[in-house]
């Protein structure tokens, strides 16, 4: 099996990266990524010189390069979740979002149809999309594989896009295609743009944790190595053409979350019960801001045997261990351009 996976050094991508050049030696893998303010080869160090693992630097935009980099590799699958992801980077500047997740991905498509063309046996072109494409639920009721796309970001209406293009590439050109749309991730490598990771980087600092308009959306949180397993599963024993939701069965109030950070960050840093909660500061909130995602996992539970981790309060403990732990990631990669975005973000 040749692998291209890419956006393997973002967030959850270093997890996938990880978890398959570990489980699978017998595999070749790519990893391709344009390593933007997001990407950070240093999420992972740990399997770098692994004889089955490559890290090539390229943009999905470029479509020659990627045209070139099918013919010369002679992929069998690809992991696509290269993307620009952050919601709030998507209102302030939709035009990246559009042209990665949107003309990338058709790039990627259709250099799949080339390279596969005539023989499409054994291929897999799996999508790795999110549950806000499905846009924003009331207080009842959850997102499953058969819920309407609503999206209602610049974001999600782009990762929609994509969705879609991937869908009709199956129907129209027979490409074996799986697509996942998961909830939120946590863990360790998140980019400290995203709730959790950066309220622990901001309660461990001692400055005011921003918590967006009354603090009662919701979102269903999944531990990030939940969702590379999923990705595991899916990709491995999914069928074709089918779509899968992922979640945590794990909802939670934005305010919720970042009490129960001070508590676990009061223990943890030695400070007085209740001190971290003085940061809470609430913040005008996101434009179009969607009130509650959660997601019904009944399909990937009954037909591929995967469920979420539990309990939440223990893995959100050792997330913060791990935040706490590697202080020098955490620095590196909230230094310069981080700084201008987020006096932007938060200064306005
Ligand atoms: P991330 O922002 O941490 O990482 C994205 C990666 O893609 C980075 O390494 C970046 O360098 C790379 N990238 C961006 N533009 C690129 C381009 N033009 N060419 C090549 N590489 C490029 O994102 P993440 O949170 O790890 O999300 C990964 C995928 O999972 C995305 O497709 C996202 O939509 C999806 N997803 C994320 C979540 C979540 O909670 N984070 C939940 C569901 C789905
Ligand atoms: O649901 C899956 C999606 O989850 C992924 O597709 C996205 O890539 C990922 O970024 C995430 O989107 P959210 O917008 O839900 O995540 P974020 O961490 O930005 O925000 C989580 C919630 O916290 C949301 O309701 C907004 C709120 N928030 C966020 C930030 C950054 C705050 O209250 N304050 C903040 O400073």
């Amino acid at each position: 099996m040749k692998l291209l996976i890419t956006g393997g050094a973002g967030f959850i991508g270093s997890h996938v990266v990880r978890r398959f050049v570990r489980n699978y030696p017998q595999y070749s893998i790519v990893n391709l990524d344009a390593l933007t303010y997001a990407g950070n080869l240093a999420n992972l160090a740990d399997v770098q010189g692994e004889s089955n693992y490559r890290f090539v630097k390229g943009d999905i935009t470029d479509k020659e390069f990627i045209q070139q980099l099918f013919r010369e590799e002679q992929f069998d699958g690809v992991i696509h979740l290269a993307a620009e992801s952050h919601v709030d980077r998507s209102i302030s500047g939709p035009d990246a979002f559009i042209q990665t997740n949107v003309v990338g991905t058709a790039n990627l498509l259709n250099a799949a149809v080339e390279s596969w063309k005539g023989n499409m046996d054994g291929k897999r072109f799996y999508h790795v999309s999110t549950d806000e494409v499905f846009g924003s639920l009331g207080a009842e009721g959850k997102f499953s594989e058969t819920t309407a796309y609503d999206p209602r970001s610049p974001y999600s209406a782009s990762k929609a896009s994509s969705d879609h293009l991937v869908r009709a590439y199956h129907h129209t050109y027979g490409l074996p295609i799986l697509i996942s749309n998961c909830s939120n991730n946590y863990g360790s490598h998140h980019f400290p743009e995203k709730l959790i990771p950066l309220i622990i980087h901001n309660i461990k600092n001692k400055k005011p944790l921003p918590v967006y308009g009354k603090g009662e959306n919701i979102r269903d949180w999944l531990w990030v190595e939940d969702h590379a397993r999923a990705i595991d599963v899916v990709f491995h024993r999914g069928k074709l053409g089918d779509t899968y939701c992922v979640g945590g069965n794990n909802e939670w109030k934005n305010i919720d979350v970042v009490k129960l950070l001070c508590k676990l960050m009061d223990e943890k840093l030695g400070r007085v019960d209740g001190e971290s909660e003085q940061l809470i500061t609430y913040v005008t909130d996101r434009p179009g801001h969607d009130a509650r995602y959660a997601i019904d996992a009944t399909k990937l539970k009954t037909e591929l045997d995967w469920e979420p981790t539990q309990p939440f309060e223990t893995l959100l403990s050792q997330t913060i261990d791990w935040y706490l732990q590697n202080d020098a990631w955490l620095e590196q990669v909230t230094s310069g351009s981080y700084r201008n975005y987020y006096e932007q973000q938060y200064n306005r």
